[in-house]
């Protein structure tokens, strides 16, 4: 089957197999190539398996444009470039040319690397941008004004990571998104829907109001959708790679737009961008090494500190959802975030005891203070943690060769800013909403004011993605991630531990249901009915504050089953419009 999608959101509940991860092994993923179940296997309608290559992403659209890629010869950097391209049109709600974000890449000789296009400042960002004229914080400001917008790194990032790595010839890659965004599509449920949610929030900009609704009226699913100044936007980046964003027509209209809004980007800001390629962040957790992103993002310190935490306990042999394990969990992400908020930043500003933070040493003495029977305080004055939106998007691609690339990128907000780039057709990001709102400010209402994360002139915000690749004895073994803001962490920590040790297939790994704690606020948030009530009940006399909070993250993700190298793809079905396609 070339892939599947569907447009149900549905949850597979408990229909998780548990053995010892001889385990991951012997149980191996929910199919196999030919389709045959693997007895007790769980099979969704969002999993696909395929010999060669495999590409799974929020939008079936782009992930067939990706797997087209594949199967011309391109290999898996080729692939991320296309369906990276094809998601800005196809997703609008994170699909980005004017965001940014993080690639890890792993070479088919296990070499791995990461790309960083996160977005920086402009040039006359201050620390104290995000208050008004009487010195007090703002909130509109910070997260819903043109002063809001970083500087985006999407072209940038795909454009060096394909110089590097890739190998099909860039304007091939870039040209199915051209044409997607000329031609029009047709707008599946989960598009028509997200669309329709959005309509105030994007209906406030004409230029947004033109580019996504028909007569200010939502389009319904099956009408076709044409993007044309998106398409000439995509179709000068296609023609003069990254000199077709940051110079040139686009650049003047991006500028254009920040003098109409009040914000500071200017074409000069837009000539300097970079994007950087950065040593991954590396751990081992049971014999299997985890490769991840490194600061700006927090994601791969976190999930190694929380994995190496975790290895002291054997989890395989402790219930999945039992409160026992949730709260072994849980002081884990509890004690990952503290150290995310007192430590992490931007590495070329700010130098985070990295080795510390993720030593199987440092691990061993967190490991001590969790107590066997009772959550640990989380005390506001250590430090206090402020919201983060849960819109971004993640994909992962394995190609033939063994090429393994993990891409989440972000607009920040859903939809970003709201703003479309007039006579450019492109969202403006939000993300100067991730550096902190004023130095010195930390309250209980979630504001953080210490310095690693305070805005600088060409600083990088501190982010929360965790693109992810995990392999054991030199063989790639799986690519994850997810979005969600604060949630991605811990969504991507739970999917690598239901495969490690709760030996689940790749699919029945996305799809149980997730729980979440960041230390502040010191609640502890699972998926609706996602923990068993006597769970949540023992939790709660241990002193665990349960909410509902929604669902967690959509973790697209690919499987390597290390028998038959079959790459086995498992959609996220809280994702109306995900898709899995392989070769
Ligand atoms: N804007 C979400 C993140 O960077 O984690």
């Amino acid at each position: 089957m070339p892939y599947q999608s569907s447009g149900t959101i549905s949850r597979i509940r408990r229909s998780v197999f548990f053995c010892a991860l001889a385990s991951l092994i012997a149980c191996g993923p929910g199919g196999t190539a030919a389709g045959t179940p693997i007895p007790g296997a769980t099979i969704s309608p969002h999993s696909a398996s395929a010999t060669k290559g495999m590409v799974v992403s929020a939008s079936a659209i782009a992930s067939d444009v990706g797997r087209n890629v594949l199967v011309a010869g391109g290999n898996a950097v080729d692939a991320a470039v296309a369906t990276a391209f094809a998601l800005s049109v196809t997703y609008p709600v994170a699909g980005n040319v004017g965001g940014g974000g993080f690639m890890v890449i792993r070479l088919p000789d296990g070499r791995a690397t990461t790309i960083d296009f996160r977005e920086m400042a402009p040039r006359s960002a201050t620390p104290s941008m995000f208050t008004n004229a009487t010195g007090e914080y703002s909130s509109t400001i910070h997260h819903r004004s043109h002063k809001s917008v970083g500087v985006p790194g999407t072209v940038a990032g795909f454009a060096l990571a394909h110089g590097k790595y890739g190998r099909t010839d860039w304007r091939r890659l870039v040209d199915p998104a051209v044409h997607l965004a000329s031609d029009g599509f047709s707008v599946p449920p989960g598009l028509a829907q997200s669309l329709a949610g959005a309509r105030a929030y994007l209906g406030i900009y004409p230029s947004s109001l033109a580019a996504f609704y028909k007569n200010g009226e939502p389009y319904n699913a099956g009408d076709r959708f044409r993007q044309p100044d998106l398409a000439a936007t995509l179709a000068r980046i296609r023609d003069h790679g990254r000199e077709g964003f940051y110079h040139g027509e686009t650049a003047r209209l991006l500028a254009a737009e920040m003098r109409r809004g009040g914000g500071l980007i200017t074409e000069a800001d837009l000539a300097a961008y970079e994007a950087k390629e950065r040593a991954p962040v590396r751990g081992t957790y049971r014999g299997y090494d985890v490769i991840s992103m490194p600061p700006p993002s927090s994601g791969g310190v976190a999930i190694v500190e929380m994995l190496n935490i975790l290895e002291g306990y054997d989890l395989a042999s402790i219930g999945h959802e039992s409160p026992r394990y949730v709260h072994l969990v849980a002081e884990a992400m509890r004690r990952a975030f503290l150290d995310r908020a007192r430590y992490l930043g931007d590495p070329d500003f700010t130098k985070p005891p990295l080795e510390r933070l993720t030593s199987k040493a440092y691990a061993a003495e967190l490991r001590a203070t969790i107590l066997d029977d009772r959550a640990s305080p989380s005390r506001p004055a250590q430090v206090a943690v402020r919201y983060e939106s849960d819109q971004t998007t993640h994909f992962s691609i394995v190609d033939a060769d063994g090429m393994a690339v993990s891409v989440t990128y972000t607009l920040e907000n859903g939809y970003g800013l709201g703003a479309v780039v007039a006579g450019a057709g492109f969202l403006l990001n939000n993300e100067m909403g991730d550096f902190n709102g004023k130095p010195g400010l930390t309250d209980t209402t979630g504001l953080i004011g210490t310095d690693p994360n305070i805005a600088l002139p060409g600083k990088r915000m501190l982010s929360s993605m965790t693109p992810t690749i995990i392999a054991r004895d030199g063989k790639l073994v799986a690519v994850v991630g997810s979005p969600g803001g604060r949630t991605i962490i811990n969504t991507v920590l739970q999917v690598v531990l239901n495969l490690v040790d709760g030996g689940m297939g790749i699919q029945a790994a996305v799809n149980a249901p997730r729980f979440h704690h960041q230390w502040l606020p010191d609640v502890l948030f699972t998926e609706h009915n996602g923990l068993p009530a006597p769970t949540v009940a023992a939790l709660e006399a241990m002193g665990y504050h349960v909410r509902d909070g929604g669902e967690q993250g959509t973790a697209h993700s690919i499987f390597v089953d290390p028998r038959t190298g079959t790459r086995v793809g498992a959609a996220d079905p809280r994702d109306a419009d995900a898709g899995a396609s392989g070769h």
